[in-house]
Parts: C-alpha cells; sequence; structure tokens
C-alpha cells in the first residue's frame, strides 16, 4: 500500500541527487563505485540510523572487552587495579567503567583523575541508589564493547583470567564464562570457614529451586556476551548482591556456560560490604524467580512484620487493661500506637534497609507512617464490612479486610514513606 509513493520519492531522489552531489553525499556518504539502487534505497530508509564508515584506526581503538567494576569505599584499590589490567590485557583492547555509588570515600574522585589520564577508564556516579547488582547491570548497558566482565574492585579477583575468558567468548565456546572457587583446582584465600559453608548452601538451595547448574552462581566474577546481556537485563533484579545467579536463572538454561577456577583473594584494603543480609537478598531472588517476579521479597517481609505487629498490639492491649487497668479505648490505642512504631523501626532497619531512613528523615517517616497506617486501617474495616455484608463468614471478612490494609499500607508506604529518590 505504501510501496507506490515509495517509489515515486526514490525516483525523485534518484533523478535529483546526481544534480547536488553535496546533498547527495550527506545523504549517502559512499564511494562513486558503490552507487547503485540498492544502497540508495538502504539510504533513503535508514537515514536516521545509519552508520558512518569507521576507518581503520576507530574501529582498532573500540574495545573489545568492558570490565565493570562496582564500587563502594574502595578508594584505594582503584589504582591498583586499573594498573593490574593494563599489564594483563595486552592483546585485547579493554575500558573499564567504575560504577560507584557516590561513595563517602569519594572514590569516584579518584576515578575521575585516573580517567583524566587514560580514555579508557570510565567513571558512573550514581546519586541515590545503591546496591550491587543495579551497578553491574548499569555498567554493562553502559558499554558498547562485545564482552562484558564483571569483578571486585578489592583485587579479591585474579585479573589474569580475563585473557582467557575472552577467548573462550571469542571462540564461541561460550557465551559467559564464570571464575569459579568451587571446581577442581580452585584455591581461596579470602573465604572464611562460615562464609564459605553458608555460601556453598546457599549454592545448593539455587540449584535444586531454580535449576541452576554451574557449580558457583554465587561468584561475583564473570564475563558474559554483551547482547546476550542485553536480552536478559529487562528481566534482572537491580537489589541485592547475586547478578550472576539472577543472570543464570533467568536465561533458563539458554546460555552456554563455561566455568575456569581461580584463586580467590584476600581483599587489599577496606572492608566487604556484605553482611549477614545477604542471605535475605538471596531468599528474595529465589522467590522472586520461582513466582515469576510477582511474589517480592519485600512485601513478604512487609507482611511479616505487619503480622508481628499484631502480636505487639495484643501484648499492649493485654499489659495496659490488665496491669494498669485502662480503660479499653486508650488501651487500644496505645497497643496501635505502639505497634505501628515499632513496625516502622522493623521496615526500617529490614524491608527497606537499602534505603533506611535517617535523622529528621526518620521522625518525618515514622509521621506518614502513622498516616499510611491510619488510612489502611480504614480500608481494612471497610473491605471487611462489606465482604461480611455479602457473606457472614467472620474469618472470611477479617482476612481479605487485613489484606486489603497490608497491601494498602505496603503501596503506599513505597510510595510515600520510603520512597525512592
Ligand atoms: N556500586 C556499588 N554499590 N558497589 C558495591 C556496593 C553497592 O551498593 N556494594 C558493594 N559494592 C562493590 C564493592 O566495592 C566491591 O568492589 C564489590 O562490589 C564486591 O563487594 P565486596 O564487599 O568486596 O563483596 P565480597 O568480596 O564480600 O563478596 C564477593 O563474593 C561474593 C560471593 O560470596 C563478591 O564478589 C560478591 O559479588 C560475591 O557475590
Ligand atoms: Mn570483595
Amino acid at each position: 500500500m505504501y510501496a507506490r509513493p515509495l517509489f515515486v520519492v526514490v525516483g525523485i531522489f534518484r533523478g535529483i541527487l546526481p544534480r547536488f552531489p553535496a546533498f547527495r553525499d550527506s545523504v549517502w556518504p559512499g564511494p562513486p563505485w558503490q552507487r547503485g539502487r540498492l544502497r540508495l534505497y538502504a539510504a533513503l530508509m535508514n537515514d536516521a540510523i545509519k552508520l558512518a564508515p569507521e576507518t581503520s584506526s576507530q574501529a582498532a581503538s573500540l574495545p573489545q572487552l568492558s570490565v565493570v567494576v562496582p564500587t563502594f569505599n574502595e578508594r584505594d584499590n582503584v589504582t591498583v587495579l586499573y594498573r593490574r589490567l593494563d599489564a594483563t590485557l595486552k592483546n585485547v583492547s579493554w575500558e573499564v567503567i567504575f560504577v560507584d555509588d557516590n561513595s563517602p570515600d569519594g572514590t569516584w574522585d579518584v576515578v575521575r583523575a585516573l580517567a583524566r589520564k587514560d580514555s579508557r577508564v570510565r567513571c558512573i556516579r550514581r546519586i541515590g541508589r545503591r546496591g550491587l547488582s543495579g551497578a553491574c547491570i548499569e555498567g554493562i548497558l553502559a558499554s558498547s564493547a562485545p564482552y562484558a566482565a564483571v569483578m571486585d574492585a578489592d583485587l579479591q579477583h585474579d585479573e589474569t583470567q580475563l585473557p582467557k575468558m575472552v577467548a573462550l567468548l571469542q571462540s564461541g565456546e561460550a557465551e559467559l564464562v564464570v571464575g569459579s572457587r568451587y571446581i577442581e583446582g580452585y584455591k581461596t584465600e579470602g573465604f572464611n570457614k562460615q562464609r564459605a559453608g553458608a555460601s556453598a548452601f546457599a549454592t545448593e538451595i539455587a540449584r535444586r529451586s531454580l535449576k541452576v547448574e554451574i557449580a558457583d552462581p554465587m561468584s561475583g566474577f564473570f564475563m558474559i556476551r554483551r547482547d546476550r546481556f542485553e536480552q536478559l537485563a529487562p528481566q534482572l533484579s537491580t537489589q541485592g548482591f547475586k547478578i550472576l545467579l539472577d543472570v543464570v536463572a533467568t536465561a533458563e538454561g539458554k546460555l552456554r556456560a563455561v566455568e575456569i577456577p581461580y584463586t580467590f583473594g584476600a581483599r587489599q584494603h577496606g572492608e566487604s560490604k556484605l553482611d549477614s543480609m545477604v542471605a535475605l537478598d538471596f531468599l528474595g531472588l529465589v522467590l522472586a524467580k520461582l513466582t515469576n517476579d510477582v511474589i517480592s521479597l519485600r512485601f513478604i517481609l512487609f507482611a511479616a512484620v505487619g503480622g508481628l505487629g499484631l502480636l505487639v498490639h495484643l501484648s499492649v492491649l493485654f499489659i495496659a487493661l490488665e496491669l494498669f487497668k485502662a480503660p479499653f479505648p486508650e488501651a487500644q490505642a496505645t497497643g496501635a500506637i505502639v505497634a505501628m512504631t515499632s513496625n516502622f523501626i522493623l521496615n526500617n532497619f529490614l524491608t527497606y534497609r537499602d534505603q533506611r531512613l535517617k535523622g529528621f528523615g526518620i521522625l518525618r517517616g515514622l509521621l506518614l507512617f502513622y498516616l499510611v497506617c491510619s488510612v489502611g486501617l480504614l480500608a481494612n474495616v471497610g473491605v471487611a464490612f462489606s465482604v461480611y455484608d455479602q457473606e457472614p463468614i467472620w474469618w472470611l471478612a477479617g482476612a481479605a479486610g487485613a489484606l486489603m490494609g497490608v497491601v494498602w499500607n505496603y503501596a503506599m508506604s513505597g510510595l510515600f514513606v520510603w520512597r525512592k529518590r
């Protein structure tokens, strides 16, 4: 239907173009011997996205490998890492992208200084955001190199493995290469017994529940074809630490993976950012993947805190009535306020620990939380009433009301109390 007008337009252009060489070349900058019907077509239809022919010198300096390094307070490590990369990556063109979450120690400042000296160094400074996985995702997506590696800034990952990893991707043998601490030949220096045990346990859960086949899905050291990563990226979680596990689970076995052993070294400077909460992150990821992202860990935590709040409320009510002989309305109100306050504190430490409110923000958040929960209570009672009206089954009405309340509180808390910047 559009073919005829298109032919007319093309015809007009073919008639006009040769008369205006400058205009012609701007539409289609190609050598004369390549001018033909086909090229003209392509130029007209893809004018906006067509590529200028690269000169060979430009192409040679384009990076084949992008090393993505998430950083948080790694000021003393980044320069050493950069030097080591420079020493190791002799036969492959590379760049390094540091993704820094606005480190208080000014890591981004050190990286900027490096970048002023060497254009292969790039810095993404993220403000108002925290999270290892999200940082890695942004770093990889900021690159145009065919291969992207992820590694720690603290020199725990053995950068001399990188050339081997590139070779495996280049040969087509693998689409993902994992630096693995579990297969034959691995050595570990920076891993204490307790952590090794926890990590092995988590790996076993992941393998069984998510059918992740690789030996070390908790590794933070891997290299992947960027095009494959780009396909998976929209389904990846930006929260938490377990980016590789997420990648492998999301790919559902469609990613050809090869593992290579390496020595997990000791951290050079600074301290690990992984705390016991990593276990929670891990559970959350498994849950989200198993339920196709329907149930988030945040919601589960929020609901659990809410359930605990009910117990707190009833205990306070009991104490106020029995011990202090308070009148019921006062006792009930006290119970509600104590429960809301403890819920707020727990949520701030657990459910929203990555967006924890501090200082004056705590007071403001608490008042907003009271407000949200009060409206939530109205919604709760309203829904329970109308269900009971239709079907006088007390537990059904009660449960429907409670569900309404928690969903409302959750949604509104995310919007107003712990709001993402
Ligand atoms: N941008 C950003 N934001 N970077 C972060 C954040 C964050 O919130 N948290 C940590 N990092 C950076 C650190 O600066 C470091 O370069 C890297 O991410 C890994 O953090 P570490 O604190 O060094 O973690 P680890 O060495 O204890 O844990 C390693 O082993 C785990 C497996 O048990 C890492 O390789 C993990 O990725 C891996 O899962
Ligand atoms: Mn580390």
